[in-house]
């Protein structure tokens, strides 16, 4: 960057608001209030440009910016949900609602119903699907993932793009997700998950879980693929749990270690949330004080017609 172009900096205003809402996130103990985390990780604080996705994104075919990463990894994420037009579509976590404009435009399944906990979120995602003209398919609601307000037997398809981390429970989402889908229904989940078999001594997992709580990860959520994959059949799904680490968290890791090199990125991003996110990206890709190590996770679990 030129010496003579200043980075944009974050106003008096948002940064007072931007402490607020932190310690807010430090200071609740409830495990379930991740939408403190994200009224904090705003629509200004995450290193998306163009888009509001709030994911780690797909990397496979190498895209250049978060965004491009993102829209992919809702592509697959439909493409794995085997999307269509049949297809009444409830979406769990829906963030600013990206990824539901994006599969009615590529899938264009009859429609999709989102809920969510983050009232900001919901306020925007119903702006900006109502400016492209789509609120006629797609609606939104204030709900959490573990009571859904929905009928027994009501969608074709569920998903959850890397929220169920959250869920207090992810189990309880599960049986929640198996009651309103259709006999023949799919459920499919990216998630994130402790990689198996790690053996951390006594200050190692408090470090952790230091991590886990600012991250507001249900206790009773860190379990390994392994469990998730066990755990969706004793719900009565007919599951598969793969990792796909080595094209979303891994790559994601050195994308925003280098983004938060550059003052201009610093400059815009909340610096708690800059910080929330460079611990994990350094753990991820270099673990340098031995903590927990993460895995990422798809699930494709359908229910048994
Ligand atoms: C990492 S963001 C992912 C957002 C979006 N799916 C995306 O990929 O951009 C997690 C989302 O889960 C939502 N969320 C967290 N806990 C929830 C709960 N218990 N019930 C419903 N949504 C929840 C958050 O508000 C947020 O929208």
């Amino acid at each position: 960057m030129s010496q003579h172009v200043q980075p944009e900096t974050r106003s008096w205003s948002k940064r007072a608001r931007g402490l607020l809402q932190f310690s807010a996130l430090v200071f609740n103990p409830n495990r379930g209030r991740a939408d403190l985390l994200y009224e904090l990780a705003s629509t200004d604080s995450y290193m998306t440009e163009r888009t509001l996705y709030r994911n780690v994104g797909y990397w496979k075919d190498s895209p250049t910016t978060l965004d491009d990463a993102c829209e992919a990894l809702a592509k697959f994420a439909g493409e794995q949900l085997e999307l269509g037009p049949n297809d009444r579509l409830l979406d769990v976590g829906f963030g600013y609602g990206d990824q539901d404009m994006d599969w009615m435009e590529k899938f264009g399944p009859r429609e999709i119903v989102g809920i969510n906990i983050t009232r900001s979120q919901l306020e925007h995602a119903t702006e900006r699907v109502a400016s492209r003209g789509m609120s006629d398919r797609i609606s939104y609601q204030l709900a959490p993932a573990t009571k859904l307000p929905f009928d027994d037997g009501s969608f074709d398809k569920v998903v959850a793009l890397e929220c169920a981390f959250h869920f207090q429970t992810r189990e309880d989402f599960f049986a929640e997700a198996f009651r309103v889908l259709r006999p023949g229904g799919r459920l499919v989940t990216v998630d994130i998950v402790p990689l198996p078999y790690q053996n951390l001594g006594f200050f190692k997992r408090w470090m952790s879980s230091v991590g886990l709580y600012m991250w507001k990860t249900c206790k009773e959520n860190v379990y390994g693929r392994d469990v998730y994959q066990d755990k969706l059949r004793s719900v009565g799904f007919d599951a598969r749990v793969d990792s796909i680490r080595d094209q979303t968290l891994a790559p994601f890791a050195r994308y925003t270690l280098d983004e938060l090199q550059k003052p201009e990125r610093l400059a815009k991003m909340n610096s708690a949330v800059a910080f929330m996110i460079a611990t994990p990206a350094e753990i991820i890709l270099d673990n340098p004080y031995g903590l927990m190590q993460l895995d990422y996770v798809l699930a494709v679990a359908d229910k048994p017609k």
